[in-house]
């Protein structure tokens, strides 16, 4: 069990680049599945949650080897369909690898994963659309069978745009007979690169990134390279830290308009944000209160509703945030406590009323997001911060701490036994 000590009053300066998109290499790493030819994948963040994926798929019989940030996968000799429930639990998005074994083999066997610190996370977006794809679904003994002698093609209207149901349903579709409509699909940049991978290998999709995805179905898939695209949440984790420690930072590797949403808040906050040096500079001064509302993109993500409350918590004024994604988003809000923040929690509402400065505490991370808003409010805070539980840190962010101090922040990790 490792900590984070991180001695406050820190001003970043310099440039700070972003890895691979974790959300968009996970789904490409299960969409492997669907072909027995060699895919090469770039841009691979080197996460724990990647480690996991790649050995769900190992255990599933496709061969994964990486060199330095690429990975070859071969998943001709799969000869697997089932996940265990100890990788389940240990990762929610192993779900991703349904829709490919459908495709692929007709069949999935896997445990039901279990809910997370932020949510119960249901998968029932995902099974209903399997049904309408000619899936017969069977859930027992807390484990969910999947079996589809002929995958046909439907047209599936999703009664939420869930990311996970969205990209599931297009590997599924990818070799169905016939044409598949996705109706309020996801719309998140990391559903475009996932189709972008999938028509590399052959297959039909357009529309992802919009409403409506259409895919025509092919008999075969085959080989392909790709490069991941860039982590949008981390590189509006690294502009929040930027604005937080007043600091000067230029984050490198990222698509503009993927981080649009945080770009216009933290421009309404009062942050200095504009494009040069081939990245996004940011200038922190101390932020005005803003409310922010998380929705599906383009709306505000709510993998930033964290990092950007840790801002909000030392800005003139007070600001509302509403999550309307996950049901119990707001564990951070007692570790904030703990530093000084004014929070009050009503619901799915939490009312931030500014402070002039954080004090440094012990505090624990309860998930990836809360871990990464606990480090940059320590990196703000007076005095030392500790922050437990970086293992849940590890699993979206490569080397956080090495990144800070790369740019001024005095953060060291220490191993606890
Ligand atoms: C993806 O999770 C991301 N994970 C999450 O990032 C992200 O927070 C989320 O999308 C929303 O953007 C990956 O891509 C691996 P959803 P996913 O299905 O697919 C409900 C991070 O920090 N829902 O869009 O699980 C669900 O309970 C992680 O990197 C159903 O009700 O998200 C939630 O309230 C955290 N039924 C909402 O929809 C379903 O069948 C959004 O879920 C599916 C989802």
């Amino acid at each position: 069990m490792d900590r984070l000590v991180i001695k406050g009053k820190a001003k970043l300066e310099g440039k700070i680049p972003v890895s691979g998109a974790k959300n968009a290499a996970l789904p490409i790493m299960a969409a492997t599945i669907l072909t027995e030819s060699e895919c090469i994948l770039h841009g691979i963040p080197d996460l724990t949650d990647i480690f996991v994926m790649a050995e769900v798929l190992q255990l599933l019989g496709v061969k994964v080897h990486r060199v330095g940030d690429s990975l070859m996968i071969n998943a001709q000799g799969m000869r697997n369909n089932e996940v265990s429930e100890k990788l389940m639990r240990k990762m929610r998005a192993s779900n991703l690898v349904m829709g490919a074994l459908l495709g692929r083999s007709g069949r999935f066997r896997v445990s039901y994963p279990g809910g997370c610190a932020i949510g119960s996370r249901p998968m029932d977006l995902h099974l209903k659309g399997f049904r309408e794809l000619g899936v017969k679904i069977d859930e027992k003994f807390g484990y969910i069978e999947g079996e589809a002698p002929k995958l046909r093609g439907a047209e599936i209207h999703l009664d939420f745009p869930s990311v996970g149901a969205t990209e599931n349903l297009m590997m599924a579709a990818c070799l169905a007979e016939g044409t598949t409509m996705i109706r309020n699909a996801a719309k998140e940049p990391e559903i475009v690169d996932l189709q972008n991978f999938l028509n590399t290998l052959g297959a039909r999709i357009i529309g992802a990134g919009l409403d409506v995805i259409r895919i025509d179905g092919v008999r075969k898939l085959g080989g392909g390279e790709h490069r991941i695209i860039p982590d949008r949440i981390e590189a509006g984790t690294h502009m929040v830290a930027a604005a937080i420690t007043q600091g000067d930072v230029v984050v490198t590797n990222v698509v503009t308009e993927h981080v649009e949403p945080v770009v216009a808040k933290l421009r309404e906050a009062g942050v200095t944000i504009t494009e040069e040096a081939g990245g996004i500079r940011v200038k922190g001064r101390r932020p005005r209160a803003v409310d922010v509302k998380t929705l599906p993109f383009p709306g505000f993500p709510t993998d930033m509703q964290p990092q950007m409350m840790a801002l909000m918590t030392i800005a003139e004024g007070t600001g509302l945030f509403t999550e309307t994604i996950f049901e119990n988003r707001f564990k951070h809000v007692n570790e904030l406590r703990r530093m000084g923040a004014n929070i009050k929690v009503e619901g799915h509402v939490a009312v931030v009323k500014g402070i002039n400065h954080l004090c440094g505490a012990l505090v624990e991370a309860t998930d990836l997001r809360a871990g990464a808003a606990l480090v940059i409010a320590g990196l703000a805070a007076e005095n030392t911060t500790i922050v437990e539980g970086v293992e849940h840190i590890d699993r979206g962010y490569e080397r956080l701490e090495e990144k800070y101090r790369a740019v001024g922040a005095d953060i060291t990790r220490v191993s606890v036994s």
